[in-house]
């Protein structure tokens, strides 16, 4: 049955009522009691934001300033703000507060990727850490307003890195660190840093990650940089410092006292840049601004996870995606519960990982991609019943769909059928959850993201018409109808695009970019991105950068990038590649030093991929054709090329808009032994 099918059917099932030990087995009530309670609140949230958010931001945060209104702008002109002329700084927030109140209570609990070098950090040490590299980055004169790019595995320091800038009132722009040298540079150049913060090496799944060697490769040539922080994660003899411009963090960080205050910013002034990607051009630096990001962030952790103070979160995010920003980071420190960084892989030194951690450290909630539960289910299922993971009660899911079977298979193996299971929609332009349950008030469906949180006015548009659909049971683009307050401000140096992207196709509304129905219920069902934007693994990627990549090689004329449905990752990306004229030839008889086949050709434009954006971008196929399906107008038709790659090659439907439809047969052909014969094998 086509998965689709699947999810529909899946709609017709009735709601479900939290595990009837949800809160039986709390020592206290869920933040919000039950559904009747989440409407009320729902309702006042988006007829009276102001009377909503004005006192929850008093609530959860700490003001130097107070804030003299709640909102202003609007989403037609591009130019919605929050808790205007309001004062305060998110590392006091985070740290400071939690610090003077209960200075031994954990803050990091760390996993490192060798078991023996877990740590804790509490948050007074937290409160010294930060404070002495914010005390660094201000004597290299870092200031209010300044980026900074942090380029750091998920360790505690990519966490202090990032506490430390805000400390400063400066912008932190965190780049995964499983970006290429190439990326690291586009993103370090376009958000203009004078200052990078890495590690010597990063340790994932036992193997080494040359971090600072990828920095010195991306940044050779590049002046802006003028000073980079390198954390010793590992203390490997041989790690090349650039006199003058590079500095060891334990060192540096010596030189600095205990307390550095924090530097009050305005509400609006952007907290950080986080780059992601769009289905053209470059990637985006998202910008999110201070107040309300920190907001969305406390008020979802809070309420959509019902966590309370000592609660244990583990998201087994990285830091490096917007996952980790909120709810690694500011989500629960704002809170002042304590969060788990992992610097490892579920399957690193065996499959029992994850629920040793929850074992060892109690965790009450655990946040994951569905990807990984899918290869947990595939291979390493055994190992949950090994551990004890009765301290679980919510378990969530982010990033891309979950199907209504792996929904189950979650709820029964890892939850015992006694934690809520909080499917959350949202993304890095959101900040914070758009529509996620209220673990505990609302009832959940499995597949379902189910309701729109806070202050998400939320709906859904015909694409065709443009018009808002009204009532239940309906399909179309899923849209926000109103500004809220951990909405993405900007795109960095570049405002028009943000509201190309994301205001004007649909004037008056936010446009997320995914499709979804809402069923008899209200419910929402998340169909999946309808622009180029391909999530392998949860991971966004962009069509357009990676056949950008592939264009880069000699021999490529031109490519086009389709994901398609891949059991394991969600989606995988197949690429398609014609040839200059003569290319094989011309290297196939040029002696040994250039002799490409097709196959070794294949492998090369691969890793052309993981060099150019790095390895969680690879291709799982690329195809090499005699030519693309194009329109007349040159448009390459990639819902052909998709079609063929699912193997669907009976389904194409119309063609009559290809100028060269004699090129699909030897497409099919060419799919058929160099992807499908492959993955039979
Ligand atoms: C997808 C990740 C279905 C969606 C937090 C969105 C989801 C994109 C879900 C954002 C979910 C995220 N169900 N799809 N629960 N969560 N997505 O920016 O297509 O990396 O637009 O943020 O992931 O990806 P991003």
């Amino acid at each position: 049955m086509p998965e689709h099918t699947v999810v529909h059917e899946a709609q017709n099932v009735v709601a479900r009522e939290p595990p009837h030990h949800f809160f039986k087995s709390q020592p206290r009530p869920g933040h919000v009691k039950d559904a009747e309670q989440y409407m009320k609140m729902y309702k006042q949230s988006i007829e009276d934001p102001s009377g909503f958010f004005g006192p929850m931001a008093r609530e959860h945060l700490h003001w130097d300033r107070p804030f003299t209104q709640v909102r202003a702008g609007s989403l037609q002109h591009g130019d919605s703000a929050w808790f205007l002329n309001g004062e305060l700084n998110a590392s006091y927030n985070c740290v400071d507060r939690h610090a003077f109140a209960n200075p031994s209570k954990p803050a990091l609990i760390c996993e490192a990727d060798d078991e023996s070098e877990n740590r804790v950090i509490t948050f007074g040490e937290l409160l010294r850490q930060v404070s002495e590299v914010a005390g660094v980055l201000k004597s290299w004169g870092v200031k209010k307003g300044d980026t900074v790019a942090v380029y750091l595995p998920m360790i505690a320091e990519a966490v202090v890195a990032m506490l430390a800038v805000a400390r400063l009132g400066a912008i932190h722009s965190v780049i995964f660190a499983g970006f290429s040298a190439g990326s690291l540079k586009e993103r370090v150049v376009d958000a203009g840093c004078k200052v990078v913060i890495t590690c010597d090496e990063g340790r994932r799944g036992g193997k080494t990650v040359h971090t600072k060697k990828i920095v010195d490769e991306g940044l050779a040539g590049v002046d802006l940089v003028s000073k980079i922080l390198v954390y010793q994660r590992t203390g490997s003899a041989g790690i090349p410092m650039k006199p003058g411009r590079d500095y060891w963090w334990h060192e540096e960080s010596a030189k600095h006292g205990g307390y550095l205050p924090p530097t009050p910013v305005n509400s609006e002034d952007p907290l950080f840049l986080l780059y992601t990607s769009g289905s053209t051009g470059s990637p985006k630096g998202v910008v999110h601004t201070t107040a309300g990001y920190l907001l969305g962030a406390a008020l979802t952790t809070k309420y959509v996870f019902d966590i309370h103070p000592e609660d244990v979160l583990f998201t087994a995010g990285d830091v490096g995606w917007i996952t980790g920003h909120t709810y690694a980071l500011y989500g629960p420190l704002a809170l002042g519960t304590a969060s788990i960084i992992f610097e490892s892989t579920p399957a690193y030194p065996d499959y029992g990982r994850y629920w040793r951690i929850i074992e060892r450290h109690k965790a009450t909630h655990f946040y994951v991609a569905p990807t990984a539960m899918r290869l947990i289910k595939r291979v390493g299922e055994a190992e949950i019943a090994k551990y004890d993971t009765s301290s679980l009660r919510v378990l969530g899911s982010v990033g891309e769909p979950i199907s209504p079977d792996l929904w189950e298979w979650y709820h029964e193996k890892v939850g015992n059928k006694n934690c809520v299971i909080c499917d959350t929609m949202w993304q890095t332009e959101s900040g914070s959850h758009l529509i996620a349950p209220l673990a505990g008030a609302v009832n959940t469906k499995p597949g379902s993201a189910t309701v729109p949180f806070f202050g998400i006015n939320a709906c859904l548009i015909d694409p065709v018409s443009g018009e808002e659909l009204k009532g239940n049971d309906v399909e179309g683009v899923l849209a926000v109808k109103d500004s809220w307050p951990s909405m993405a401000r900007s795109v960095w140096n570049n405002h028009s695009r943000y509201i190309e992207t994301y205001l004007k196709p649909y004037p008056g509304y936010y446009f997320t970019g995914d499709g979804a129905g809402r069923d008899h219920d209200g419910y929402y069902w998340i169909r999946g991105r309808v622009d180029d934007v391909v999530n392998v693994s949860g991971h966004r990627l962009s069509t357009a950068e990676i056949e950008a990549a592939l264009v880069e090689h000699d021999g490529v004329s031109e490519s086009a990038v389709v994901g398609i449905t891949d059991e394991l990752t969600g989606q995988a990306v197949i690429a398609f590649v014609s040839l200059k004229d003569g290319y094989l030839q011309d290297n196939a008889s040029a002696g040994d030093v250039a002799h490409i086949t097709p196959d070794n050709l294949r492998r090369e434009l691969i890793l052309q991929v993981r060099g150019e954006i790095g390895p969680f971008a690879s291709p799982k196929s690329v195809v090499v054709v005699n030519d693309l399906p194009k329109t007349r107008s040159g448009k390459i038709m990639r819902r052909v090329l998709r079609k063929v790659a699912s193997n669907e090659a009976d389904q194409l439907g119309d063609m009559s808009t290809l100028a060269n439809a004699d090129c699909v047969p030897s497409i099919i052909s060419a799919v058929e032994t160099q992807f499908l014969a492959q993955k039979k094998k």
